[in-house]
């Protein structure tokens, strides 16, 4: 650890006044997100958000709540909050002064309001919120994680260490697809449940996240199911014409890998360029 904060404390010295982004600037980026999803699990898994030290002196998040969940996915929540708490610690300690604060988030309407873009023509006056009840929070979750598998990638091959910060990123990426799949997953097994009071199915439902990520984050996305769900209404039980789409990849099974504008894209809720969304305020892009 040590070494890192020396590491990256000389690169932000170093870091020529140039457009090139540097890796102080990735992990900066990665902070962002990680200070998302740490406050949404942490606030749905133990009712409330991250302490001063781990916000770096930002806001703390709006509209967070201790999620309703059954047995099981309360630890699945718990141990995924843990791991996003140990991200935004670790790349706080590995960024030292450069760190940026958490921006101000929003991890209330923003999730009725992404969704309701998402189901166009079915959204309803419906307040979703993901800390309703186990299939809320699943679905809520998926809007993320495959979010943050996708940055990752797409950051590798700007970092310039790599023993140290891209060793790093590689390891932070291996454990949000595990998050990933783990959500996927579970959301697959509810698959034929309707989305309540939507009545709409839910491999139905989460196509139609897939879709938005898709359509505002440079394609790059996938639903649960192969071929996709088509957005037929409520039916009772899952047919054979579901097969599962655990891992999604593109033609050579590799992660996608998505731009900063395409990630920025998906959190602001429609354009890299306006901030809204989960980060009404935007990003922290840091010095
Ligand atoms: C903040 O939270 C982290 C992670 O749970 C913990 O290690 C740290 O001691 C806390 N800091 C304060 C000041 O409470
Ligand atoms: C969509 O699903 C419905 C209900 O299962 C089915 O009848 C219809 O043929 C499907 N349409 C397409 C284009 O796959």
């Amino acid at each position: 650890m040590a070494l890192i904060l020396a590491l990256v404390a000389s690169l932000a010295v170093l870091a020529a006044p140039s457009a090139a982004i540097t890796d102080v600037n990735i992990l900066n980026f990665a902070l962002n997100l990680e200070c998302l999803e740490a406050e949404f699990y942490s606030y749905a898994a133990f009712g409330k958000g991250l302490n001063a030290t781990l916000l770096g002196g930002g806001p703390g998040a709006t509209g967070g709540e201790k999620a309703q969940l059954s047995y099981s996915v309360q630890q699945y929540a718990t141990e995924i909050a843990q791991d996003e708490i140990n991200h935004v610690a670790f790349l706080r300690s590995a960024l030292g002064a450069a760190a940026i604060p958490c921006p101000q988030i929003d991890i209330g309407a923003a999730f009725s309001a992404v969704i309701n873009a998402a189901l166009g023509t079915k959204a309803t006056s419906y307040k979703f919120s993901p800390y309703d009840n186990d299939l809320d929070f699943l679905l809520g979750a998926f809007l993320f994680e495959d979010v943050g598998v996708t940055a990752y990638s797409g950051a590798a091959p700007f970092i310039s260490d790599k023993t140290t910060v891209l060793a790093a990123a590689a390891g932070i990426l291996s454990v949000e697809a595990y998050h990933a799949g783990i959500i996927r997953t579970l959301l697959f097994q509810d698959g034929a449940y309707p989305v309540k009071p939507y009545k709409i199915q839910t491999v139905d439902f989460v196509q139609a996240l897939s879709n938005l990520r898709a359509a505002v984050g440079g394609g790059k996305d996938k639903g649960i199911t192969d071929p996709p769900a088509n957005g037929s209404l409520y039916i009772p039980y899952l047919t054979s014409k579901y097969s599962s789409n655990l891992v999604p990849t593109n033609d050579d099974s590799l992660a996608f890998a998505r731009t900063i504008p395409e990630v920025l894209a998906i959190v602001y809720g429609g354009s890299a360029s306006t901030p809204g969304a989960f980060f009404p305020q935007g990003i922290n892009p840091g010095a």
